[in-house]
């Protein structure tokens, strides 16, 4: 038996559609969701990311306004950059796109970010909300996850769900919002022993360790459902995802693909975020 593959630019597509009526409907109160998105220096993926990014605000109904600044710019300066858009009511989201250049404190400048305006939901008060389960904004790729998993009509409540991974973008979120869902959640790392064993164990696998064929076939209960965030290239520079997708879809139920899979979530949920912004300073006004 093949798995079901799960379609993430289809599902992708719908969240925006319903972030594009959402988006309308402020626009007839008067209100244009904005995002302003921030790249320093010129990493060719980021600037990749950032172009989707500002194409999707597009599509959806949101004014973005694009930052890009050269590769030498000072900490000083960037911080500078993000207070004033903290400050300009006309701006709702900040996104700063990752990585920095090294001269720049990453940790600082996602610090500097208003709480209010951080999209990314990197901010330690927003990630502090995500774990004592406030609303308000959630981290878009593990968000896109729960998207993916439950609008495929798959439940996580009860299920045993392995994380492999343990970044703060993915891997912990990821295990928070799976465990918000009611699912009995086992964090994995390259420490972890009998990795096999535990993943054999899991109705759900969420691999995200930007590692080619960190999962394979004999690691998989039948039937489980695997959600592949990697993306990585192989020996003939094809795309590809941390998992061993030809093999695992042997006996997996359900499987993503890379491409077409977690990554049309992130920026659908990057839509969505920019649209809880809105509310969340209508409130404070
Ligand atoms: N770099 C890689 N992924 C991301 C992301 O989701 N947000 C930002 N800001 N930078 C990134």
């Amino acid at each position: 038996m093949s798995a079901n593959i799960i379609d993430g630019k289809a599902i992708a597509g719908k969240i925006k559609e319903e972030a594009a009526e959402v988006a309308l409907q402020l626009k007839e109160q008067g209100i244009m969701p904005c995002l302003a998105v921030v790249l320093v220096g010129d990493n060719s993926a980021s600037k990749v990311y950032v172009n989707n990014k500002k194409k999707a605000c597009e599509a959806v109904g949101i004014d973005s306004i694009s930052y890009e600044m050269p590769e030498d710019l000072s900490e000083e300066e960037l911080l500078k950059l993000i207070d004033t858009l903290n400050k300009d009511e006309k701006v709702h989201g900040i996104l700063v796109q990752l990585p920095l250049p090294k001269h720049i404190n990453e940790t600082k400048v996602i610090m500097a970010i208003s709480p209010n305006k951080d999209v990314d939901c990197f901010h330690p008060q927003n990630v502090g909300a995500l774990h004592t389960g406030g609303q308000g904004f959630l981290p878009c790729t593990p968000a896109g996850i729960i998207e993916l998993i439950l609008r495929s009509g798959y439940s996580i409540s009860g299920k045993r769900c392995v994380v492999i991974g343990r970044s703060n973008i993915v891997g912990k979120p990821v295990a928070m919002l799976l465990l918000r869902e009611n699912g009995t959640v086992t964090i994995c790392h390259s420490k972890t022993k009998d990795l096999s064993e535990v993943c054999k164990q899991a109705d759900i696998i969420v691999v995200a360790t930007g590692k080619r064929n960190t999962l394979t076939k004999d690691m998989v209960k039948e039937g489980a459902i695997v959600i592949d965030v990697g993306m990585n290239r192989d020996e003939n520079g094809k795309l590809c995802g941390d998992v061993d997708y030809a093999e695992v879809s042997q006996v997996a139920g359900a499987i993503t693909p890379v491409p077409g899979g977690v990554g049309p979530m992130t920026i659908a949920m990057l839509m969505k975020n920019c649209l809880t912004a809105v509310t969340i300073q209508k409130i404070l006004k």
